[in-house]
């Protein structure tokens, strides 16, 4: 039986990497450590099986609580927990030190005293900063650092962490860098749930700026797959770059998702800009494919489908999700435009 520790397991991608692990591998025992932040969402876990997995309140800054939870021999601790998102973290910095730098310091620590096998980061394309509008820069795991938000500055802090436990006290480490995630279960703040759930009430749909700036999608499970394959076949100290070749300028992006539901354009509404709103990312996924056997398996079309489907079938984890917490950032976000 493999145990395996997943923090952040109650998030968007934690809990979708929950899921495959329980559907992919029978013999496994996960505990789920997430501290519920307003990002962290119980419904995520309905209807996980109680006899391999194991849901832990806590917070990965709490040294105690995390040595309490993790047990020793643990095959592979895979760290989700974050704050996630920029702009949150353009409002104020000090959650994203704490949880994204000292947390991952707090795992890392556990990790070597316990014997945990395998340490997996799961971090952000995001570390590297923009790339030019040419269609021939792409990020590789040789393309410098160079954050441009807090949040991004906060994950680059703690990839550097992974590589110092790795370097000097010979932790197992294996770090992810993927681009932007869309699929079941994404908190409504985020970009896409955000346009699919203003779209479906027929409310406006905020884009920043021109709507030109691009990113790289890939579908959740894809990106969870990748999380995995990094951990059974990635070679210590590794990092891979996790991307589908997808890239979409955002203005692209909401309108296919107006197009599908049959919304006209006219609920689109350019709002300021974010400050230092990264133009580019563009991952090359070149390295993860030859080293991992990895492909993504949903084209944007087939995982874009899949994603409205399950927001259209699941209307109350959506209004639940909408509620409190979110509502007042989005008031504070968009409210005057
Ligand atoms: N969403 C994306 O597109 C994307 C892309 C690349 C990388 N990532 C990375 O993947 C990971 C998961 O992202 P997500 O989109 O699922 O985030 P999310 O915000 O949906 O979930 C984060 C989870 O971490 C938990 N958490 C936060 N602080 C904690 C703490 N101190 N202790 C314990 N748990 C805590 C929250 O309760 C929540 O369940 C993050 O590390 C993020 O940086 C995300």
């Amino acid at each position: 039986m493999r145990k395996l520790f997943v923090t952040g397991g109650a998030g968007f991608i934690g809990s979708a990497f929950v899921r495959l692990l329980l559907d992919e591998l029978p013999a496994c025992e996960i505990v789920n450590f997430d501290a519920l932040t307003y990002a962290g969402n119980p419904d995520n876990l309905a209807g996980l099986d109680p006899a391999r997995h194991r849901f832990v309140r806590g917070d990965i800054c709490d040294r105690a609580a995390v040595l309490g939870a993790l047990e020793a021999d643990t095959d592979a601790l895979f760290n989700f927990a974050a704050e996630s998102h920029v702009d949150r973290s353009i409002h104020s910095a000090d959650e994203f030190l704490r949880t994204n730098v000292l947390g991952t310091q707090v795992l890392l620590d556990a990790a070597r005293s316990l014997g945990a096998r395998r340490f997996v980061q799961v971090s952000t394309d995001e570390v590297m900063g923009s790339l030019p509008e040419r269609d021939d820069a792409f990020f590789t795991e040789d393309s410098p650092f160079a954050p441009n938000s807090p949040y991004s500055a906060s994950k680059a802090a703690a990839e550097h962490l992974v590589r110092a436990a790795h370097h000097t006290h010979g932790v197992d480490a294996v770090v992810t860098r993927c681009g932007n995630n869309y699929g079941p279960r994404q908190f409504p703040e985020k970009f896409l749930p955000l346009m699919l759930a203003n779209a479906m009430n027929d409310e406006p749909i905020p884009v920043y700026g021109d709507g030109q700036n691009v990113r790289d999608w890939i579908y959740v499970e894809d990106h969870c797959r990748a999380i995995l394959l990094a951990a059974e076949r990635g070679r210590a100290g590794a990092v891979y770059n996790v991307g589908a070749r997808n890239e979409r300028r955002n203005l692209e992006v909401a309108e296919s998702v107006l197009d599908a539901l049959g919304k006209p354009r006219s609920l689109l509404r350019f709002v300021k800009d974010r400050p230092g709103h990264d133009r580019r990312y563009a991952i090359d996924p070149g390295l993860a494919e030859r080293e991992l056997g990895w492909r993504p398996r949903e084209t944007w079309q087939s995982g874009l489908k899949k994603t409205i489907e399950w927001y259209a079938a699941n209307g109350e984890w959506l209004a639940r999700a909408r509620g409190g917490a979110y509502r007042e950032f989005y008031e504070r976000q968009y409210g005057e435009n």
